[in-house]
């Protein structure tokens, strides 16, 4: 199964496998990670599953939505890396993909 690497917000890293079809936010969530709120479930209205990407992949993510990109514009901590981890499908050429969850707004 595709890995994916979560970094923390203490900076701890865990490598966790992701079933075909989950977003990474559902990834993310499935696997315990509780500080990644995800409130809205992922219907792109909270942005409480604000992650940073791992630059060498943002070619291989699908393009932000205006949505996305309004509610990422209402982060503090919002960077060039910044997505929605629930607005990204986990496909299998993302195995390996590192992400940071965002420090909460
Ligand atoms: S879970 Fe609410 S915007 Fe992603």
């Amino acid at each position: 199964m595709p890995k994916l690497i979560v970094v923390n917000r203490d900076g701890e890293e865990s490598t966790v496998e992701v079933d075909n079809g989950l977003t990474v936010m559902e990834a993310i969530r499935d696997n315990g990670f509780d500080e990644l709120l995800a409130l809205c479930g992922g219907c792109c209205s909270c942005a409480t599953c604000h992650i940073h990407v791992d630059p060498a992949f943002t070619d291989k993510l699908p393009a932000m939505s205006e949505d996305e990109d309004d509610l990422l514009e209402s982060s503090d901590h919002r960077a060039e890396t910044s997505r929605l981890s629930c607005q990204v499908p986990f496909t299998p050429e993302l195995d390996g993909l590192k992400v940071t969850i965002a420090p909460e707004d």
